[in-house]
Formats: structure tokens, sequence, C-alpha cells
């Protein structure tokens, strides 16, 4: 049996996620919370006939903050027993904004959010949308070990819409339609520079003109400000986020129920992963998105691609690199304050 929880399920990402978790099969209850709206969120999501039994749960009327008696409660009856958590709570960027200028109110948003599920579903796989993701996965880890129950190997920065997005842009020159057969792996962080696809390491491998390459590589790093953009003040991607949060997860079930030959790029605490601790010598940082093999218990592996970049790569690396550690450092003062 499989639990799953949404925390933020009546947002532009949430909603989607919702539903596409009430239509899994690999799910058997799915409990949505947010600060307003789930009672009618989850009702209507609770008339399809798919396995998953639903339940809404909200805060305090006007409890924005989360600080209520109800609300915790709320938050109590949603996490207990939950197998995995997903997290896409929080504001989204307007045109002109970086996702580090979501961070003054994202970041008490997660810590709340991750303080519960420390105290109500310790056990549970984490997956954290909520931008800056770069920071925002340092906090939650510092709140975990705070609480004395982070396992490293549960708690996920999902970077999976870098790694769609590198799928789709590439089809352009390649002329492949059929996104399922191409796998790039898409490694560092969730923002501009420190996103870094691995177009050498297409499997199969993908012929780039090399005067196409930068503009690919951007296209892929700055996606995200093409959708800030085109909704024009309406918010940022939700429903491709949607979809790859919940390609994401499915992937993490499967691996909990046994499946094997599961990897997914993903950002993770790499001194606390099997694999990790080189990865963090080589780059000097702690969290780095890299694939992962994942099994019953998390991540069994951090794969190690640096070695296998190329130069052009690892220039990018090195980019990456820079702008993460204030990335990280930024996540974690926070959560020690
Ligand atoms: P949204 O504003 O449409 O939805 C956010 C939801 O979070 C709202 O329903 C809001 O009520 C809820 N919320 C706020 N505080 C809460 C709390 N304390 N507890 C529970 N719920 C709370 O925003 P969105 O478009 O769904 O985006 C959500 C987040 O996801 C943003 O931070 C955005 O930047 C991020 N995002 C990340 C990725 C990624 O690749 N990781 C991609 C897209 C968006
Ligand atoms: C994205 O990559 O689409 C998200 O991180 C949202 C954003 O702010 O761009």
């Amino acid at each position: 049996m499989v639990k799953a929880v949404v925390l933020g399920a009546s947002g532009g990402i949430g909603q989607p996620l919702s539903l596409l978790c009430k239509i899994s099969t690999l799910i058997d209850d799915l409990a949505l919370f947010d600060v307003v709206n789930t009672p009618g969120v989850a009702a209507d999501l609770s008339h399809i006939s798919s396995k998953a039994k639903i339940e809404g749960f909200v805060a305090a009327k006007g409890d924005m903050k989360g600080e209520t008696e109800e609300t915790e409660s709320a938050k109590k009856n949603a996490l207990t027993g939950a197998d995995v958590v997903i997290i896409p709570a929080g504001v989204p960027r307007k045109p002109g904004m970086t996702r580090d200028d979501l961070f003054n109110i994202n970041a008490s948003i997660v810590k709340g959010l991750i303080e519960a599920c420390a105290k109500y579903c310790p056990k549970a796989a984490i997956l954290v949308i909520s931008n800056p993701v770069n920071s925002t996965v340092p906090i939650a880890a510092e709140v975990l070990k705070k609480a004395g129950v982070f396992d490293p190997k549960k708690l996920f920065g999902v970077t999976t819409l870098d790694v769609v997005r590198a799928e789709t842009f590439v089809q352009d020159i390649s002329g492949e339609r059929n996104t399922s057969k191409v796998d790039i792996p898409v490694i560092g962080g969730h923002s501009g520079a420190t996103i870094v696809p691995l177009f050498s390491q297409a499997k199969p491998s993908v012929n780039i003109p090399s005067e196409k390459l930068d503009a690919l590589v951007n296209r892929v790093q700055f996606g995200g400000d093409e959708v800030v953009k085109a909704k024009d003040g309406a918010g940022s991607a939700t429903l491709s986020m949607a979809y790859a949060g919940f390609r994401f997860a499915e992937s993490v079930i499967k691996a909990m129920k046994g499946e094997k030959g599961i990897v997914e790029p993903t950002f993770v605490y790499l001194p606390g992963v099997p694999g990790g601790e080189e990865i963090a010598k080589q780059t000097g940082v702690d969290y780095f998105s890299v694939p992962c093999e994942l099994g019953p218990s998390g991540v069994e592996k951090a794969n190690n691609p640096l070695g296998t970049a190329n130069d052009y790569e690892k220039k990018l690396i090195d980019e990456a690199i820079k702008g993460l550690k204030t990335n990280i450092e930024t996540g974690v003062s926070f959560a020690k304050k």
C-alpha cells in the first residue's frame, strides 16, 4: 500500500499533479494539504473512478502561515502514514524575477512543511519542488537533521523538468519525436547557469552541430524564463512541472516497490548517499543533481557523471558550482538561524 501526500495541492502545479496521482495505479491513498481550497480539489478528484482513496486537508481559515493548532492537526492527518510527500507549495515567479527572489517567502513555507514531515512521517521520501530548489533542499536537510530524522537517501530536489526540457528541445535538432527513446542526464542545480545538460552522454547519442549547441544548452538553462515570460504575470511552469513531478514520483514509488534499474537525475545531499562523497570532493559542494540509482530505501547510488563530461561541459559544470555554492550557503544559514 502506498500513501502519497501533496503539500500545496490547490496551486497551479498542485492541482494537475494531484490529478495525475489520483489516476496512478501505483498510489492507494492520496492526501492533499494546502492553506486554501483543498476540500474542493479533493471532492472534485474523488469523483474519478480510479483506485486511490483521496482526502483533502486545509489550514484554519486565514492561517496562511500554518501556525494554528487546527492547521497543525490538518497537517498531522494529511502526513501520518505517508510514504511519499511531494511539495509544490510556495509562490511562483513573475517576469523580471529570479528564483532566488522567491527565497524570502518560500524558505519559511518549506521550513514549516518539513518540520511537519519530520514529526508525522519521518520515514517518508520527500520530493521538493518549491523554488529556489538549490536553497530549499538544503533548508529541508537542515530541518530534518535538527529533528534527528534526516535520511539523505530519501530527500530529493526535483529537477526532472530540466531533463524533460532537454529531451524535448533536442528534438528540434534530431527530428526524433518520441522522447521516451532519449535519455539525457541534466546535472548541477535548478536555475540558470547551475543547470547543466550533458548532451554528450545522451542515449542513444545525438549529433548536435557545434553552432547549435550554445543555443540548445541556453534554452534548457533558461526554459523556465520562457514560460514565465509567456504567462506574462500569471505564474511559471505548472502543467509541464506537474508532468515532470509525477514522472519523478512514479520512479521513486516504482523503486520503492522493488522495480530495478531506475535511474533519475535529482538534487541530493552528496555526503549522505552512496557514491556521493567522491562527487562532493570533486565539485566542492554538498548538494548537486546527479543521476541516482533508486531502490526500496531511496537513493542506492549516486552515479558520477563528471569524468565522462567533455571539455565544453566541464566549463559549464565549473560555472554551475560557483552559483550553487552561494545558493546552498543561503539555505543552510537560513535554516540554522
Ligand atoms: P501557485 O501559487 O499556483 O501554488 C502554490 C500553492 O502553495 C498555493 O495553492 C498556495 O496556497 C500553497 N501554499 C502556500 N503556502 C503554503 C503552506 N504553508 N502550506 C501548504 N500550501 C501552501 O504556485 P505554482 O505555480 O504551483 O508553483 C509552486 C512552486 O513550485 C513555486 O515556488 C515555483 O517556483 C516552483 N516550481 C518549481 C519547479 C521545479 O522544477 N522544481 C517548476 C515549476 C515551479
Ligand atoms: C521552471 O524551471 O519552470 C521553474 O523553476 C519555475 C521558474 O520559476 O522558472
